[in-house]
């Protein structure tokens, strides 16, 4: 009986790519399975994130509940992965002994010869060492999982934010070669992938070689992605203000497959603040991008990141962010109370402000995005939306769920064959998490005479 692999995935999306890959790789050298139950594994496998305290703490919690497995089976094999374990190292293993595998996100190719080791008796195998580019090249050809893939394109970040830890967890950035990218590309969509999320911790930043040695820039790139056969829709995270460079901009007025969203981090409005941070802008900058951006694309669906109460942030700091929050007008964002981490700058920096008054303005904050998340889905009402389709809706089986180009799921009544397929959708409802729709006219006939 094949083994079983368990994996638990925290963090963004870069980790969710990596946990895919990890269990290609152990799939393909030692035959395994993966399972839902933690209590059947042979292996299991935590990958983490230690970009906020909360985060840290699952850490913990998740591996103290593992050991007792381990008490019961102690052949089972723990491994901790991803950016906390790239933190923390073998200092992990000597709160948590149990911890056989410490691996980091630019070895978690390794892990095959990891495990080996593990298992011939050899106790805490630690490798969080940045090997560079080595781990793409050792990883299986990549296999669809229905019609939306992401695809991983550079690694890492150089900017060193003031309260960030990814600097320190991934390395520094490198770009894959483009080659290597199309070709991965070109694989997923013979596969049946229409849309894809090209990934990075600073997308935009990438500068991969060529096959002639030459260096393409992140505007290329798209460029090349859309010329892929089946690829009709095309995503990318997180970008940086920093080196949202005009061409990317008119890579949105020539490229049709790009989707008419940006999600482009700002983290403050107060120009004082992203200094302390060291953004590298200001907030002039961003609201340039912003307004060529909507220029080459009237209507574009706007997201953000906010830290709320970065060390010395007074009310007119904060006044700042919701004034430009009221100029952009964001479709979506996401906003955390600042979390001091360690080994970063900014975790030194004197903090008068009270936890009582941060928790305050992220409400606020909080409160006025979400208003502009709703206005944004009632205003979809009557328009009609290029919908991928990824499948039945949980709620309802007989109904089909896919997403428009925002990111809003949407549900709606349609015949299965359309799975895989993009449909236009009427939009009829908004809810607070989802839209409602159904297929209109136009597709249905389109559908008709596929049939
Ligand atoms: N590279 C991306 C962000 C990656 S981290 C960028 O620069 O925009 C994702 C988000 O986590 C960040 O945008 C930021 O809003 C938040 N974040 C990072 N470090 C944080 C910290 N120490 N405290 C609170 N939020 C943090
Ligand atoms: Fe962190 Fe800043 Fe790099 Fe984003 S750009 S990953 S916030 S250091
Ligand atoms: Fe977390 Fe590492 Fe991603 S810290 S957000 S898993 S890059």
């Amino acid at each position: 009986m094949a083994q079983k692999l368990y994996i638990q995935t925290n963090g963004c999306q870069m980790n969710e790519y990596d946990s895919d890959k990890m269990r290609d790789v152990l799939q393909a050298s030692h035959g395994m399975e993966l399972t839902e139950f933690p209590e059947l594994a042979d292996v299991l496998l935590l990958n983490t994130c230690s970009i906020r305290e909360k985060a840290q703490e699952k850490v913990f919690s998740a591996i103290g509940r593992w050991k007792k497995i381990k008490d019961k089976r102690p052949d089972v094999i723990i491994g901790v992965g991803g950016c906390v374990a790239s933190q923390e190292g073998a200092a992990l293993q000597k709160r948590a002994p149990y911890v056989d595998i410490v691996f980091g996100p630019q070895t978690l190719h390794r892990l095959p010869e990891l495990l080996n080791q593990a298992r011939k008796g050899q106790q805490h195998v630690v490798d969080i060492s940045f090997p560079e580019i080595e781990k793409f090249d050792a990883l299986p050809a990549p296999r669809a999982e229905g019609p939306k893939a992401y695809v991983s394109v550079m690694e890492g970040c150089s900017k060193y934010c003031t309260y960030c830890v990814v600097p320190y967890t991934r390395g520094e950035e490198v770009s894959r070669p483009l080659n290597d990218v199309i070709a991965e590309i070109t694989t997923l969509a013979e596969q049946g992938v229409r849309e894809i999320n090209l990934l990075g911790q600073n997308v935009n930043a990438y500068r991969g070689e060529t096959a002639d040695g030459e260096i393409a820039s992140f505007a290329l790139l798209l460029h090349y992605v859309a010329a892929v056969d089946g690829i009709d829709r095309i995503r990318f995270t997180t970008s940086h203000p920093l080196e949202f460079t005009d061409d990317i901009i008119e890579a949105f007025a020539e490229i049709p497959e790009l989707v008419n969203h940006l999600h482009l981090p700002v983290q403050s409005g107060s120009n004082r603040i992203l200094a302390e941070m060291k953004r590298g802008h200001k907030r002039e900058d961003y609201l340039e991008i912003i307004r060529k951006m909507k220029a080459v694309r009237p209507g574009i669906s706007l997201s953000s990141d906010f830290i709320i109460g970065f060390p010395g942030e007074t009310e007119q700091d904060f006044a700042d962010t919701m004034d430009l929050i009221e100029t952009v007008g964001f479709d979506f964002s996401y906003s955390f109370i600042f979390s001091p981490r360690p080994g970063t700058p900014a975790a030194n920096y004197i903090d008068e402000v009270s936890i009582a008054t941060k928790e305050q303005r992220l409400q606020i904050l909080k409160e006025r995005l979400n208003d502009m998340t709703m206005a944004f889905s009632d205003a979809m009402i009557g328009t009609v939306q290029s919908v991928l389709v990824e499948g039945a809706s949980k709620k309802n089986p007989l109904h089909l769920t896919g997403r428009t180009e925002n990111n809003r799921v949407i549900n709606f009544a349609a015949h299965p064959r359309l799975i895989g397929q993009f449909v236009d959708v009427l939009v009829t409802e908004a809810l607070p998490n989802s839209l409602r729709g159904r297929v209109v006219e136009t597709s249905i006939e389109k559908i008709t005479q596929i049939a």
